[in-house]
């Protein structure tokens, strides 16, 4: 009894001077005396400014992330003329062009609130023409396309050039119109969406076979092996287009929501939000930007990005790091879905809870409600029993956990960095062998069932 009345008595005590402490710094900070106004009063004002700048940024991002191009147009566009594939040769670009049809079977999607009532309405009767690159011109004009952005002459007819964004992979739809039309779904990962296939549509790969100091039909090889839902982000650093068995080495396009809170991402731990977002937007979609990164020199590991110069990338008209602070926010506002009713067993999956943080150990490295370490989040290949290719292409030679809100939004595809899992029995049952957990059939469903139910 006397012995915790001390502790409590000196833990008091080490409170209230702390806030002496913080009472004397803010009196000082400001020239109203505190005993007056009250430091109360002083920290209203100033939370009220951080909701205020914090609601700024996130809308600032959130129009970053869906409408800003960066100034990549002139790759996208002028370099890789894929503006002239999409209008096609009968409006004055190149080959058939890309009917809506064609778009929507390549995954693209088509944001319905662009969309005026009376197209909509059209839409629904089945009087759009849905073969026609005419079509898709209007839906660019509309900015209706997600995640590209048509650059139109004076007239408004002509397609001069194209961009894309961070929603081209990053957005879905909610198909509330139609299979591919309805309303935007940030930071869901669009699996439908074959990369490969639409950079494939280019006239004029030329660009990308010099960088890669490549034939251009390697480049159209490389591009057809990724299929759906993948892109290989580091192939323009180490010109890896394959892993060692012969499988493309192109990674699943992952989820951009459920990210607060988490220290490092991508699927090789390569950075922060910030650090990702400069990356992709310089390196990857071809934005005009700064960018640094000395880690790109290693010539060995990176013998791509290490000759184009990619550690050190200057740009007088920077488009890009003013946008970094509103990405950020953006991302970090962005929650996991939470499941549909329905589509899981409460009850296994109250179950699969239990299993999750106690017998199978998941939580030791997925630690809810993070999902991932808080920390250093990274393990090798061996430690989670896959081989170390992919981690090998980063500079930290290590895969990152996961965080796992928001799996049930991102099923197709399979798992894992390149989807090698098909679905979540097959993870479970791998980390059951790896681990020797000794889990039962019962027990792994239960946990599958509780990995569909995370979200929020
Ligand atoms: C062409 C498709 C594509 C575009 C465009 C794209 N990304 Fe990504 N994004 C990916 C892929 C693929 C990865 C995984 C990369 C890896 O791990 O190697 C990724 C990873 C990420 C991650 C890490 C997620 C995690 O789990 O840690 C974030 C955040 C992200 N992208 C944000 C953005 C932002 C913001 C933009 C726009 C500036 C953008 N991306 C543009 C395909 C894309
Ligand atoms: C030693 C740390 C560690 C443990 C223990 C662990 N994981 Fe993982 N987990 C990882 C890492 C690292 C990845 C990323 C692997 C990759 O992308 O190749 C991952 C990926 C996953 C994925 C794939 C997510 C996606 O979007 O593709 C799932 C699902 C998953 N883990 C579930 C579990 C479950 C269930 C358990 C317990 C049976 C578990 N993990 C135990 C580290 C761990």
């Amino acid at each position: 009894m006397v012995p915790r009345l001390i502790t409590r008595f000196l833990s008091n005590w080490r409170q209230a001077l702390a806030v002496a402490v913080i009472v004397g710094t803010l009196g000082a900070a400001v020239s109203v005396p505190v005993a007056q106004a009250g430091h109360r009063g002083q920290a209203d004002l100033r939370d009220r400014m951080s909701d205020e700048q914090a609601q700024q940024l996130i809308e600032e991002g959130r129009d970053t992330f869906r409408y800003d191009t960066f100034g990549d147009e002139t790759f996208w566009g002028d370099t890789l003329k894929l503006h002239q594939a999409i209008e096609g040769a009968d409006l004055g670009g190149v080959g058939t062009g890309v009917s809506p049809k064609t778009a929507l079977s390549v995954g693209l999607k088509v944001d319905s609130g662009a969309l005026p009532q009376q197209l909509v309405q059209d839409l629904q009767k089945g009087r759009v023409n849905l073969d026609s690159p005419a079509t898709t011109l209007a839906l660019l004009k509309l900015d209706a396309v997600v995640g590209l952005t048509g650059f139109f002459d004076a007239s408004g007819t002509h397609l001069q050039s194209i961009g894309i964004q961070c929603a081209l992979c990053h957005s879905t739809v909610d198909d509330s119109l139609a299979p591919g039309i309805g309303h935007r779904l940030d930071g869901y990962a669009n699996r439908d969406l074959n990369v490969g296939a639409i950079i494939n549509l280019s006239p004029d790969l030329s660009a990308v076979a010099t960088l890669l100091a490549v034939p251009e039909t390697t480049v159209r090889t490389v591009l057809t092996s990724w299929g759906p839902g993948k892109f290989d982000a580091e192939l323009f650093l180490d010109g890896k287009a394959f892993q060692p068995d012969g499988r493309s080495a192109a990674t699943l396009i992952p989820a951009a929501y459920g990210l607060a809170g988490v220290n490092l991402h991508t699927y090789t731990g390569w950075g922060s939000v910030p650090y990702w977002n400069a990356f992709v937007a310089n390196l990857e979609m071809h934005g005009k930007g700064n960018f640094f990164d000395p880690r790109l020199k290693n010539a060995t590991q990176f013998p791509v990005a290490a000759r184009a110069g990619f550690d050190n990338v200057r740009n007088a008209d920077d488009r890009i790091t003013p946008k970094l602070a509103g990405l950020h926010f953006y991302q970090l506002s962005l929650q996991a879905p939470a499941p549909p009713a329905g589509s899981f067993d409460p009850a296994a999956a109250a179950r699969g809870d239990a299993l999750f943080s106690g017998k199978a150990r998941c939580a030791t490295c997925h630690t809810d409600p993070l999902y991932t370490e808080p920390g250093w989040n990274m393990h090798t290949g061996a430690e989670i029993g896959i081989d170390n290719f992919q981690a090998d292409r980063a500079p930290d030679h290590a895969y990152r956990t996961t965080p796992l809100k928001g799996l049930w939004a991102h099923q197709t595809g399979g798992f894992y960095h390149d989807g090698r899992f098909a679905t979540l029995s097959q993870v479970v049952a791998h980390y059951n062998s790896h681990f020797s957990l000794g889990l039962s059939a019962q027990e792994s469903s239960d946990i599958v069932e509780y990995l569909k139910s995370l979200g929020g």
